[in-house]
């Protein structure tokens, strides 16, 4: 079974991960040590400030940097999008496009800041459309949302839940990620990686522990539901 990163800034020179090329191969490296076969690459969109078009077209010319140093043993890299949550993104323009490779998945930043039935409501749209919905690092919202119905409305929706193997790796964290994972409220795993130093690639640890606590099973089948997610693009 593939191992596979859902959520990554490895690319060089896109946003504020990887600051360039030496930096995103030796990124890669790491990942390829860590036993990991597919790394997401989610580079921020924020649609303040990038339009889809040129957001798309400077990713593809940075893995295309990134794939033309690298040889087949690295680990393969799908290009996706970490797309920030904006008021009007139910109904905005061509945003399938910032799906992942081929599929109708996307990573989802939510606000940072207490949430909103109307940002719900923009979660349904989405979904209405046809897109499938991973919402990214939810563990980072939970300080903002003081009402935690909000988190339990947003679990209530048919999406997919990304943790970061930060959050595993944390005592105080670690116990509110592994009961996620074990109610099923939480379905996959990225490193969510940014640099070689304070936010390396660490998804192998992360792993580790949910091998611990919830076992070697638990695993395989994350991994199999990561696999039949890209199915077209792994
Ligand atoms: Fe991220």
């Amino acid at each position: 079974m593939k191992v596979i990163d859902f959520h990554s800034h490895i690319l060089p020179n896109i946003d504020d991960g990887s600051k360039d090329i030496n930096m995103s191969v030796e990124m890669l490296k790491r990942s390829k040590q860590q036993g990991i076969d597919v790394i997401v690459a989610t580079p921020h969109f924020y649609a303040d400030s990038n339009t889809i078009e040129h957001f798309l077209n400077k990713r593809a010319r940075a893995l295309e940097q990134l794939e033309n140093h690298t040889d087949f043993s690295a680990p393969k890299i799908v290009d996706g999008a970490e797309v920030c949550f904006f008021t009007g993104i139910g109904q905005a323009d061509e945003i399938e496009k910032l799906c992942i490779g081929s599929s109708n998945l996307m990573l989802l930043e939510m606000p940072f800041r207490a949430w909103s039935t109307g940002d719900l409501r923009e979660i349904e749209r989405l979904l209405n459309r046809g897109i499938r919905l991973i919402i990214a690092h939810l563990e980072r919202f939970y300080r903002f949302q003081q009402d935690k119905e909000w988190i339990l409305n947003l679990l209530d929706l048919p999406v997919l839940i990304q943790l970061n193997a930060e959050c595993l790796l944390h005592w105080k964290e670690r116990r509110r990620a592994i009961k996620l994972f074990q109610n099923g409220q939480a379905h996959l795993l990225g490193s969510d990686c940014h640099n070689l130093t304070g936010r390396p690639q660490n998804l192998l640890e992360g792993r580790a522990v949910l091998e611990k606590k919830i076992g070697r099973q638990f695993l395989e089948q994350m991994d199999q539901l990561g696999a039949s997610l890209l199915r077209e693009d792994i």
